[in-house]
């Protein structure tokens, strides 16, 4: 029986990607293609609504359409058949840990079917593309429709319930994310400092590996369940 009593993951877009999902900074990424300032800031909305909303718009038609992997669903295993606690952090917007039965759980970067009015805080669930002469239902105002996502300069979601989490934890789990953008990049320091053990599961060595006691690398359709497998065994 495994010991751990209370388990932290955070995933990243890597964890997608076997879903037909890009990755930001991979060479094939969305940052390759795009400049972050042009469409994820507030800044880029106030200047450039109209092709913020289009950059989402389109990468809500592809999250429409994905399934979730092998990973997600062993990750939802995980969740279901473990007999301690586990919570999951995610900074996708996708909704694919959800589709495959994960429950406790934060997106800490938003969800990209959801809208935000940026003039009352409204949130809604969102499948359509978002236009800049839409009104918000709740304020009844028009310009502010925006997708219900944190961009850089903006404080991620919850984050006070996510340190509560890192600092009981007792395993610590990061996968598929490159570890460079905080603060989910200082999450595994968060850990370390509560005892717990730590696990980069990634293709590659991220930016954060030395900050890791143990990291196993691969495509995560093939590591992720091999792991839930053995400590679910274990
Ligand atoms: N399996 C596992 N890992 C993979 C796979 C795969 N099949 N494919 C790619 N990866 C790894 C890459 O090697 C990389 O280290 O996933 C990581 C993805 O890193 P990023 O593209 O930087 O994505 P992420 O870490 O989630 O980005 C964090 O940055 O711009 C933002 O807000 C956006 O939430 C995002 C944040």
């Amino acid at each position: 029986m495994n010991t751990y009593k209370r388990i932290v993951i955070l995933t990243g877009a890597g964890l997608s990607k076997e879903s037909g999902l890009s990755t930001f900074r991979d060479p094939d990424g969305i940052w390759a293609r795009y400049d972050i300032n042009d469409v994820a800031t507030p800044e880029a909305f106030a200047r450039n609504p109209e092709l913020v909303l289009d950059f989402y718009n389109s990468r809500r038609k592809g999250a429409a359409g994905v399934k979730p992997n092998a990973a997600h669903e062993a990750l939802a295993r995980l969740e279901k058949d473990h007999p301690g606690e586990v919570l999951t952090v995610t900074q996708n917007i996708d909704p694919l840990h959800e589709w495959a039965g994960t429950r406790r759980l934060i997106h800490m970067h938003g969800e990209i079917l959801k809208a935000l009015c940026a003039h009352c805080g409204a949130t809604e669930p969102w499948e359509g593309d978002l236009a800049i002469d839409l009104a918000c239902q709740i304020c009844n105002k028009t310009g502010g429709m925006r997708p219900d996502v944190v961009w850089f300069g903006e404080m991620p979601y919850r984050m006070e319930e996510i340190y509560d989490a890192l600092g009981a934890c007792d395993l610590f789990l990061s996968i598929g994310t490159s570890g460079t953008v905080y603060p989910a990049a200082g999450f595994v320091m968060e850990a370390r400092r509560a005892g717990a053990h730590t696990v980069e599961l990634n293709l590659e060595p991220s930016e954060g590996i030395s900050s890791f006691a143990e990291a196993i690398h691969g495509p995560a359709t093939e590591v992720v369940p091999g792991f839930v497998d053995k400590l679910l065994r274990s």
